[in-house]
């Protein structure tokens, strides 16, 4: 220990900066650092990145902008991937994937657990048997479903009708529950809602009673009232229908140009994460809109494309392309599912909401 000392004082750099004298240790120094380190095990169970030995506080920082934000996102790294997206070594790199594998909660659920949950699972029906068709009878609860199209092509109608069709009950094609409605671009229209359940048969001031709307003024707002949605359910709301319309207008709003594209991402994974948490949990349907952007350098092809990219793409369950159609119509298509037809489903958005065309 004592000969390690004065190495290190022979092999580190000093700095003069304006707060005074940095002193840096060597590479080689860090390393034996490292490797001593490795040594002194973790008595304590690692439960976050900030929490693995040898990572400082730059480093989690680092990490987290390369969406590296929870021990499992760390254990199914390679050491290459953490060496570039921090200054780590090797070495260091190798012992926290390790440590971050060694403390997951490995889960295993047996099949039947995991059938009696799809046992449980509602669909809630859309007012258009095609697009029911389209999503395998209605959308799921235990499941986020993600609808992104052009301004006007229906995404938030069909938002409203589904807050009003959860509430019919099972044998009607809704999951006799209640919705909740994070409205983000104050889109949301109570009379709209009471049109639609007029529509269907149901009593519109009930139906309006129904659904939980809440506004969310910018994103941090937004995540917060997510994580508030878990409170009203275990205050004995029966929440079987979560919406957040819009999910990425703040966050293409406050996050613009490239330097921040990480961070929106990471917030929006963030943000998806706490929602599947709450549709798996508590068997809600989740349903969010996107907007999309116009990709004008794409000559074939679609030419648009959703906002948040591959992290909401791959957080949705189901992805629906909606887009206007013929004669005032809608078309709506199931974008990259493993289990659903492929094709599109023509609807109508009407006074009483969605419905064949
Ligand atoms: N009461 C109604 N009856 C029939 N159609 C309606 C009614 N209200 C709205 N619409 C139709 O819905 C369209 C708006 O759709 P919606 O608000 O769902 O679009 P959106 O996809 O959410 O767009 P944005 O990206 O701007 O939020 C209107 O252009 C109109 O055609
Ligand atoms: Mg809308």
């Amino acid at each position: 220990m004592a000969s390690k000392q004065v190495k290190a004082d022979s092999e580190s750099i000093r700095f003069d900066t304006p707060e005074g004298v940095v002193e840096v240790l060597k590479k080689p120094e860090v390393d034996e650092m490292e490797q001593e380190l490795e040594l002194e095990k973790p008595k304590k169970k690692v439960q976050s990145v900030e929490e693995l030995p040898g990572i400082g506080p730059a480093s989690v920082e680092k990490l987290a902008a390369a969406g590296f934000n929870d021990l499992m996102s760390i254990a199914v790294a390679t050491p290459g991937e953490i060496v570039g997206a921090t200054e780590l070594s090797e070495a260091t790199a190798k012992k926290v994937i390790a440590i971050a594998r060694a403390n997951l909660e490995m889960e295993f659920t047996s099949g039947d657990e995991i059938l009696k949950k799809r046992e449980l699972m509602m669909k809630i029906t859309t007012g258009s048997k095609e697009l029911d068709k389209l999503s395998g009878g209605g959308f799921e609860t235990g499941a986020i479903t993600e609808a992104y199209g052009q301004y006007g092509s229906g995404k938030s109608q069909l938002a409203h009708t589904l807050a009003v069709r959860v509430q019919l009950p099972l044998d009607k094609g809704g999951a006799a529950g209640a919705a909740v409605y994070i409205d983000t671009e104050g889109t949301f229209r109570p009379e709209r809602i009471k049109a639609i359940a007029e529509g269907c048969g149901l009593d519109p001031n009930e139906a309006l009673k129904n659904v939980k709307v809440a506004r969310a003024f910018n994103s941090d707002h937004q995540l917060l009232i997510a994580d508030k949605v878990e409170d009203l359910i275990k205050q004995g709301v029966n929440v079987r229908l979560l919406v957040v319309d819009s999910l990425t207008a703040h966050f293409r709003a406050e996050f613009i140009g490239r330097g921040t594209l990480a961070d929106r991402q990471q917030r929006i994974n963030k943000h998806m994460h706490g929602l599947m948490r709450i549709a798996d949990r508590h068997n809600v349907a989740v349903y969010v809109t996107n907007q999309v952007m116009s990709k004008p350098d794409q000559f074939f092809g679609d030419p648009t494309e959703a906002i948040g990219g591959h992290v909401v793409a791959h957080n949705s369950t189901y992805r629906l392309y909606l887009r206007r159609g013929k004669k005032g119509t809608r078309v709506a298509k199931m974008v990259d599912s493993p289990c659903m037809p492929e094709g599109e489903a023509v609807f109508e958005l009407s006074e009483a909401g969605v419905r064949d065309a």
